[in-house]
């Protein structure tokens, strides 16, 4: 390969008008996982891809084995970077917080 095409192509990008800064402000964050105890192993984790909506209007009083099958497809189908040891505090806590809290499931 020539030199020709590969410095014209830079010739091009200098030449290229810059392109305008783009700001884009995103609507305040209203929806809030419930603020009780075991909310701070959710928090890193559950806000980052979607709003908790998707979490606060889920079906009242799922139970356990709803909520680990939701954080496990977080973790493996969507890939949410949740480490091993933090799961079943995350689970824990959605149980109490959104699902059947006493279930022994
Ligand atoms: C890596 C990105 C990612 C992270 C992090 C994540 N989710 Fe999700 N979540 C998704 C995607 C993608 C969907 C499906 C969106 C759709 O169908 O429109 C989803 C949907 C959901 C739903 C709706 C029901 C369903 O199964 O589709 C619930 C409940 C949910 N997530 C809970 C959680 C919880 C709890 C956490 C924290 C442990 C979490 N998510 C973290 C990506 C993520």
């Amino acid at each position: 390969m020539t030199k020709a095409p590969l410095l014209s192509l830079l010739l091009l990008l200098l030449a290229a008008p810059r392109a305008a800064a783009l700001t884009i402000t995103l609507p305040p964050e209203t929806a809030r996982l419930k603020q009780i105890p075991g909310v701070e192993a959710a928090t890193p984790y559950c806000y980052t891809c979607h709003s908790v909506d998707y979490i606060t209007t889920q079906a009242p009083n799922m139970p356990r084995s709803f909520w680990a099958a939701e954080v496990d497809k977080m973790r493996h189908t969507y890939g949410a970077p949740v480490p091993d040891d933090q799961v079943a505090a995350i689970v824990d806590y959605l149980v109490k917080a959104y699902g059947d809290g006493n279930s022994k499931r």
